[in-house]
């Protein structure tokens, strides 16, 4: 049957965009649905219970507005949650990727960066990755504690902003990394501020397009028979103050020069 699918997506506010901008790209006729827990956010200090918990809501809200694949578009809540969502709900998830390889594999220098929150660093999969493939490369991490606070009060790109990233490449650029890895979905906001900051020869690496090139894959093999063609939708749901998302919405549309089709926004809580 040629039904219409629809992809879930949730974030713990407005870092999943960056994530979903790089979806609706690979997916243009398809619906999404967007969910921002900026009740909840950030996820980054709280332990893998509570992110389990909370994501357990997120996905039973998000299969009830009829999602068939849901994209984790969150590193924190992907380290936390992922192994139990995958073994509890019968639909296939997509998460993120620690770009930890292909930031080993490229750097010349053999030294890398890695910006995320506390709670991926704590994760599994950071940690396998990390042995897997930079074993031989000198890992520099930093936890971006008050970075996604800042991306959902809107100051992404601020003086304040700027000050706490300079804290944070700065023993990094003492280590002589030529890569630097956004471990969290909310710092591509600060992509233009990073481009100030650091020096030419750093490579920004930001995960989403790897994550939606492997989205289209796992649809297109869990999916044989459905259609990519559709009525396009983006509904966005916040389980806070849904004026921010609104916001960082039309950041992102006039960024990137793109528009979410026939979006409409909610507030609700779970
Ligand atoms: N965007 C989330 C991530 O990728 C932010 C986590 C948080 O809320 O601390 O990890």
């Amino acid at each position: 049957m040629n039904s219409q699918h629809i992809i879930g997506v949730f974030d713990s506010g407005a870092g999943g965009l960056t994530v979903l901008k790089e979806l609706i790209g690979h997916f243009p006729s398809l619906p999404f649905i967007y969910f921002a827990d900026n009740a909840n956010c950030p996820y980054g200090p709280k332990d893998t219970d509570e992110i389990i918990n909370i994501s357990t809501r997120i996905i039973n809200f998000l299969l009830s507005k009829g999602s068939s694949m849901i994209v984790v578009a969150c590193n924190t809540a992907t380290a936390s949650a992922i192994d139990y969502l995958r073994g509890h709900f019968h639909i296939p998830f997509i998460g993120m990727e620690p770009a930890v390889k292909p930031a080993a594999l490229g750097s010349k220098t053999n030294s890398i960066g890695i910006l995320a929150t506390e709670g991926t660093f704590n994760g599994r999969l950071y940690q396998e990755t990390t042995a897997k493939y930079a074993a031989n490369t000198n890992v520099v991490y930093q936890i971006g504690d008050g970075l996604v606070e800042l991306v959902e009060q809107g100051k992404y790109y601020s003086e304040e902003a700027k000050e706490l990233l300079k804290k944070y490449v700065q023993p990094m650029l003492d280590k002589n990394i030529d890569h630097l890895v956004l471990g969290c979905t909310h710092y591509p906001f600060f992509i233009p501020i990073l481009k100030e900051i650091l020096p030419e020869h750093i490579t920004i690496v930001n995960p989403a397009p790897a994550v939606a090139r492997q989205t289209e894959k796992v649809f297109l093999e869990s999916f044989p028979l459905a259609s990519k063609q559709g009525d396009p939708f983006v509904h966005f749901y916040s389980s806070g103050n849904g004026g921010i998302l609104k916001s960082l919405v039309e950041v992102i549309e006039r960024n990137e020069g793109i528009t979410f089709p026939n979006k409409k926004f909610f507030e609700i809580k779970l």
